[in-house]
């Protein structure tokens, strides 16, 4: 997720540029770039780093002279967040500039296409690939909206893109799909950005741009075309949100917010994998030579990405059959464990700066093992030291609390084993695509929870007053139980546990009183019953038992929450969102701040 921003009018644009950048950080802060057209020359400052970097690189923008210009801040997702890859990026006679948030995932495919065509590349983006194609379709038509509708109609992904051609002045164009675009005006200037905060110090007079559309902005007017170059005539609309608000897309809290992002970065992080129905991980470098050698997968991480390792380990078991061995890091580093060259060492981390997990896997590296990192932050310690690296596509998350990047890590772990499964020919064809199939059905299956969140807040105060709730479940259902219990306590401050439901009656039973909060998570059709039986148990010691399942037919007397059906091996993704729900209203309940929950922080980059 990175973040755009365009200017033009009869301000000197470089300051605007980036005081509407700063708004849009929270999308992105490793580089960043603007590029500043004085109606002659195009000039490009960009900077590896936080905007700050940019900003003093610039004077403030006080050395860029122009009215007109773009600029972004990135969250790399294809190389390295370095000063080169950074955006804007142009052709090779700096006539053409461009800033980019999305993905084209046939960016490979078109940069072999142009480098037939006599194409060279400076960088490892795919918006630099972007860019060139703009720049070949319009050497070949001469028309900015016959080569955007041309670049719509060649790459796939998404994308929010802004292009300015030297010799189209006081104009700059946009083009958008599955990502976001706002496009304002004033009397006298025109501004697009990916979100609201960046303009509504200028105006809160917007047109919404829609999937495929061409915007030419000009100085207090836009106009709007189809990819057909027809004419589209739009009605500007009003902005009512405040900065704060429009932050966090109308959210009031940035967990919240990132609990809905989880469609967009399933969708995301499969797009970057699959591709003719096939799981793909060239980009991570695992080879089928590869998989057929590991002898068996241990995997290290804390927190939330321990509890995604869990999940990963039930899933590749059962899909991959060979043993997986799940680790804290915090302790693994600590042992002397035994470990085996044939094994792949597997970390889990959303900030890839985790102290603990980064000793882990510099721990089996000392040991000679191939190690790979999955992670969220491209070019972060941990991606750079593992052999290979999956990066999820979470985007950055501003919630202490992790949500997406948790979804992210799930989506990383079905991927990989359903990779070992075929490569390790423990899958038929047929039941490999069908698990594909399952695995695109997702993202609406998580709308759908979303679209029943009401009932979850009304539950949440139901039991606001809890004081101990405990979270029970067999298998993957246990593994979510853990990633539920640890949402309650880090926000809510609500003490709680999660435990194996088989194993409450070796002794915790003895905790469960009048009133104590249990919450089944049942979603393995072969241990429902198993699961409902130890709830019951609790139940007639005076628990309030409730029930998240995906059996509409298992009865209860208390609360029952009902997800969607999908394969037992990919149910977490669907269980934990309902109980991310309940963490984030029992927090709201309780006045606590959400997104900053006391004596926590976002990366724990200390032991
Ligand atoms: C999760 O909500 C927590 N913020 C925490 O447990 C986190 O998952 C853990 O610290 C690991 O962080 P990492 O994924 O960045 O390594």
């Amino acid at each position: 997720m990175c973040g755009i921003v365009g200017y033009i009018g009869d301000k000197e644009a470089a300051p605007i540029i980036l005081d509407s950048l700063s708004k849009l950080e929270y999308r992105g802060y490793d580089s960043a770039g603007i590029a500043i057209f004085d109606g002659k020359e195009i000039d490009i400052v960009k900077a590896a780093g936080k905007l700050s970097c940019l900003v003093e690189k610039t004077n403030g923008g006080k050395n860029m002279h122009g009215t007109c210009g773009i600029g972004h801040t990135r969250w790399a997702t294809h190389g390295e967040p370095t000063e080169n890859n950074a955006h804007p990026h142009c052709n090779d006679d700096k006539t053409i500039v461009a800033v980019h948030n999305g993905i084209i995932e046939n960016y490979i495919e078109q940069k072999e296409k142009l480098t037939r065509r006599g194409y060279s590349f400076y960088s490892d983006t795919d918006t630099e690939v972007a860019t060139k194609l703009v720049d070949y379709y319009y050497k070949k038509y001469h028309d900015p909206l016959k080569a955007l509708a041309n670049f719509v109609l060649k790459v796939r992904g998404s994308y929010a893109l802004a292009v300015i051609f030297a010799d189209r002045v006081g104009e700059i164009y946009a083009v958008r799909k599955d990502n976001p675009m706002i496009i304002g005006v004033t009397d006298n200037e025109s501004m697009l950005a990916s979100d609201v905060p960046a303009i509504l110090k200028y105006t809160r007079n917007v047109y919404y741009i829609d999937n495929a559309e061409i915007a030419c902005l000009k100085k207090g007017q836009v106009n709007f075309f189809n990819i057909d170059g027809e004419e589209i005539v739009k009605t500007v609309s009003k902005i009512t949100w405040d900065a704060e608000t429009a932050e966090k897309g109308g959210y009031r809290h940035f967990m919240l917010k990132e609990i809905h992002e989880q469609p967009r970065v399933i969708t995301d992080t499969l797009n970057g994998c699959i591709k003719r129905g096939k799981v793909d991980l060239s980009s991570v470098g695992l080879s089928d030579k590869e998989i057929k050698k590991y002898s068996g997968i241990v995997i290290a991480a804390c927190g939330s990405a321990y509890h995604a390792a869990v999940v990963m380990q039930y899933v590749f078991e059962r899909l991959v059959c060979i043993p997986v061995r799940v680790e804290l890091a915090s302790e693994f580093r600590y042992r002397d464990p035994v470990l085996h060259k044939s094994e792949l060492f597997v970390v889990i981390s959303q900030s890839g700066e985790t102290a603990d997990s980064l000793a882990a896997l510099r721990l089996a590296k000392s040991r000679k093992l191939s190690t790979l990192a999955i992670v969220n932050v491209v070019g972060s310690t941990i991606a750079r030291e593992a052999d290979k690296v999956f990066y999820t596509k979470a985007g950055p998350e501003i919630s202490v609390a992790t949500t997406k990047a948790y979804t992210a890590q799930l989506i990383a772990g079905y991927l990989i084993a359903l990779r070992f499964a075929r490569a390790r020919k423990k899958l038929s064809a047929e039941r490999y695509s069908s698990l594909i199939a399952e695995l695109n059905a997702l993202p609406e299956k998580v709308q759908e929870i979303l679209g029943k969140k009401r009932s979850i807040q009304r539950f949440a105060a139901s039991v606001s007053n809890k004081n101990d709730v405990f979270f029970i479940g067999r298998g993957i259902d246990y593994a979510v139980s853990l990633e539920g219990s640890l949402k309650l306590k880090e926000v809510s401050y609500i003490h709680s546990e999660a435990y194996a439901a088989g194993e409450l009656k070796h002794g915790t039973i003895s905790l469960i009183e009048n009133g104590t909060l249990v919450i089944a998570v049942v979603s393995q059709p072969d241990t429902a019953e198993k699961t409902m039986s130890n709830l019951e148990e609790t139940k007639t010691r005076g628990a309030t038992a409730v029930v998240f399942t995906s059996d509409p037919k298992i009865s209860a007397d208390g609360y029952k929450f009902v997800i969607p059906e999908t394969e037992p091996y990919f149910s977490a993704s669907l269980s934990v969102i309902p109980l991310q729900l309940l963490a984030y209203y029992m927090s709201v309940l309780r006045g606590n701040d959400v997104d900053k929950p006391r004596n926590l922080a976002k990366s724990v980059t200390v032991e």
